[in-house]
């Protein structure tokens, strides 16, 4: 990598006596030269990084700008806005180039325009972590952990299933695991769908019943303390699919399984309803990975309303406004649980766990494990060692892509039927009755 180059004429200016009051800034400061795009898909999941290049041989950096569901806009709002805007400005100057992204559109905090900032904020990290020679969580301040618990996922078409998935990742040394279970006749969240026989051919949209699936997940917890014991860490997911007198019920019927968090009990539409879910149980809650807006998380964390914040990075706008939010979070005790499925990249998973060592009110991270492709695409994917996730210790995100291998996924590759019609994008779902609900 040539950016060793430059580490080496930093220390030998380091080495150099310096005047009083003669800051080491002799060096040039770099300027943004490139934006360009890399999309692909190795797991099946529309991934988009942007790779910010300077003028200075060698000095690049990458950023997550993830947003599948949306992903060619994402793209577009990269190279036909963002790009003509800091292209040739200074790429030291994250923050001022931040708030210049922002405020640019005059409408803001949608999650496309919020990932597309979140492309370049990330990569002018990496880029000053490549120019320091240090990982970026010593740009925040350094590592207060040295590593972060993380949960996987269990799930099953029935209850034996997700507990014996549970099993197994506890006998590989997770300490926290997140339980989902189908429901019959019915799609589920975050578990094997089960069609009910005889279905109305006309009737195409997954249909879910929240009634039944609350019956059912409180089936789940009661099997799971029972077979799995007291000390393991549970966790489930909502995902926003029950109305809110429903998810004020809910929240307390599980509070007797001790939950680690129950997560997004609520739409963001509903997040009044918090209040009463908080006065009336002491489940743990966790909230937040369809954030884009400071308006939808300040309320909840003012009021201590949520013990979890758990923005999808991306969708806020990158690593600047989130450690912000952690550092607002801390002062009120909530902590963080950085959202971490699949369709984070590689380099979003590094801004996690950066995250995640270097800030005091951390909680938990989300993991998931990569494939073969996506360790053939990304170089640099952090290490899970015995239930917890580590930061790269090379300069930057410590990620390289193969530009190459990426090229070999691209974007609809492996997406068959609706996937494929809708470009990535996700489908309906339905109440028995036919009204569409929150997915
Ligand atoms: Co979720």
């Amino acid at each position: 990598m040539k950016t060793g180059v430059r580490r080496r004429d930093l220390l030998a200016l380091a080495a150099a006596p310096l005047l009083p009051g003669t800051a080491l800034r002799a060096a040039a400061v770099p300027k943004i030269k490139d934006v360009s795009v890399i999309p692909t898909e190795p797991a099946g999941v529309r991934l988009v990084i942007v790779k910010v290049q300077t003028d200075q041989d060698g000095l690049y950096g990458y950023g997550c700008a993830t947003f599948t569901q949306r992903a060619d806009l994402v793209v577009e709002a990269v190279n036909r806005y963002l790009k003509p805007l800091v292209t040739g400005r200074p790429a030291d100057a994250i923050e001022d180039l931040w708030n210049a992204m922002y405020n640019s559109s005059y409408w803001r905090n949608g999650p496309v325009l919020n990932n597309a900032i979140s492309g370049i904020d990330q990569a002018l990290w990496d880029i000053k972590g490549r120019q320091a020679g240090m990982p970026v969580y010593e740009l925040l301040g350094g590592k207060c952990r040295r590593g972060a618990m993380i949960y996987s996922h269990a799930a099953g078409r029935e209850i034996s299933e997700t507990l014996d998935e549970a099993r197994k990742l506890m006998a590989g040394g997770v300490r926290a695991v997140r339980l989902q279970v189908g429901v019959p006749g019915m799609a589920a969240y975050g578990a094997p769908g089960q069609k009910k026989s005889g279905d109305d051919a006309a009737q195409q949209d997954p249909v879910f019943d929240p009634d039944a699936y609350v019956r059912r997940t409180l089936q789940l917890f009661e099997a799971a303390r029972k077979e799995l014991g007291g000390e393991v860490y549970l966790l489930h997911d909502v995902h926003e699919r029950v109305p809110p007198r429903l998810a004020v019920q809910f929240a307390k019927d599980l509070e007797q399984f001790k939950l680690f968090f129950m997560e997004d009990a609520l739409s963001p539409e509903n997040i009044d309803y918090f209040r009463q879910i908080r006065a009336q149980c002491a489940t743990p809650l966790a909230m937040g990975e369809l954030f884009n807006n400071p308006h939808e998380w300040n309320m909840l964390i003012r009021e201590s309303l949520i013990d979890y914040i758990r923005v999808h990075v991306t969708q806020a706008g990158g690593l600047t406004p989130c450690w912000k939010m952690a550092a607002m979070a801390e002062a009120f005790q909530v902590r963080t649980a950085w959202h971490g499925p699949g369709d984070v990249s590689p380099v979003g998973h590094c801004a996690n766990v950066t995250l995640d060592v270097a800030c005091p009110n951390f909680g938990i991270q989300e993991w998931t494990a990569p494939n073969e492709r996506i360790q053939e695409v990304f170089d640099g994917y952090p290490v899970m060692k015995d239930g917890y996730a580590y930061a790269n210790e090379k300069p930057g995100w410590g990620v390289e892509i193969n530009a190459a291998a990426a090229a070999k996924y691209p974007f609809g590759f492996s997406e068959r039927g609706d996937g494929k019609r809708l470009n990535g994008g996700w489908g309906v779902v339905r109440r028995p009755d036919g009204t569409v609900i929150n997915q």
